[in-house]
């Protein structure tokens, strides 16, 4: 799917540039530049999500508006369609207010989480709760790690490497080079490249035993995705982190996020209070059924 933008429309206000993951557009409202580069581009429709003016074309469409206000769309007693634009309108969410969600907020989300099925009901899953600074150090100690990866990846022998592994979406200079400044500042402290500045972070694991393995991660899945959608109802976003899970395979990082050496990581994810307003529903391919 090709993004571009209609700088007829555009106001140049930057939105989709900021809650871009990866870093491919470039808008200057001094020369009126407003470009999506495609190379990196993971087509995830934030850019036209969130414009305001509906600048951003996939393919050259608009994508679809959300109802006009979702009390209209959702008249007293249609819990469905309530619970639908719900569903559908939770997106991985990358920037966060800094308060804390309250305890309340966060007993109610751990809920949903701990009252989820579970393969054979074994309730094996388990959450950490990491708050303010311990996700910062957490995101430090991921950097830590995370900076070699990068380093290897600027090298052409390295970006071989990756596409060889599996991670060719990232073997582009342009985004390592943005990683690695994002990583470089993490350390010092002055952004959180893995979380995002997210207030918590939440890590769920299963037991590292033969039953855990067989659904484990599955349990986890499930938990985590009823878990958002609890957050995102109380205006609470989250974005799983993949990049922290892989990073977690290390039992000396484990530990240092609070994980016993017993249990596995099934899935992280950030919450906070969400900033983006999205306007849109994202487009995806359809599915042949
Ligand atoms: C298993 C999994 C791991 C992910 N890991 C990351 C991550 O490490 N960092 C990140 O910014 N987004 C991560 N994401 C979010 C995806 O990139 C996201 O699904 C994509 O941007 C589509 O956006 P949406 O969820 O808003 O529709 C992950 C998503 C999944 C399902």
């Amino acid at each position: 799917m090709n993004y571009t933008i209609d700088t007829d429309k555009c106001t140049y206000c930057g939105l989709c540039a900021e809650d871009c993951p990866s870093a491919v557009i470039t808008i200057e409202k001094s020369s009126e530049t407003a470009v999506i580069e495609s190379s990196g581009c993971i087509e995830c429709s934030h850019c036209g999500m969130i414009c305001p003016a509906g600048a951003v074309l996939a393919d050259g469409l608009p994508l679809q508006d959300y109802p006009e206000a979702v009390s209209t769309y959702c008249p007293d007693g249609d819990k469905a369609a309530m619970f639908e634009h719900l569903i559908n309108s939770k997106r991985s969410v990358r920037n966060y207010k800094p308060d804390l969600p309250s305890e309340k907020e966060l007993e109610s989300i751990i809920f949903s989480g701990r009252i989820t099925a579970t393969a054979s009901n074994s309730r094996q899953v388990k959450a950490v709760v990491l708050k303010l600074e311990e996700v910062k150090n957490l995101s430090r100690v991921i950097s830590k790690v995370a900076i070699k990866v990068v380093k290897l990846g600027l090298n052409p022998v390295g970006l071989r490497v990756l596409k060889i592994v599996g991670l060719g979406r990232y073997a582009r200079k342009e985004l390592l080079e943005n990683y690695y400044r994002r990583i470089t500042d993490t350390l010092n402290g002055t952004t959180d490249a893995f979380f995002f500045n997210a207030p918590v972070v939440v890590i769920l694991t299963y037991p590292d035993t033969t039953n855990g393995k067989r659904f484990g991660r599955t349990d986890c899945a499930l938990a985590a995705e009823n878990m958002m959608l609890a957050a995102h109802a109380r205006g609470i976003g989250s974005c799983m982190i993949g990049f922290a899970e892989a990073a977690l395979f290390s039992k000396k990082l484990r530990k240092k996020a609070g994980v016993t050496p017993d249990r596995k990581i099934g899935l992280v994810f950030t919450l906070g209070y969400q900033k983006p307003k999205y306007y849109r529903y994202p487009r995806r391919d359809d599915w042949e059924v």
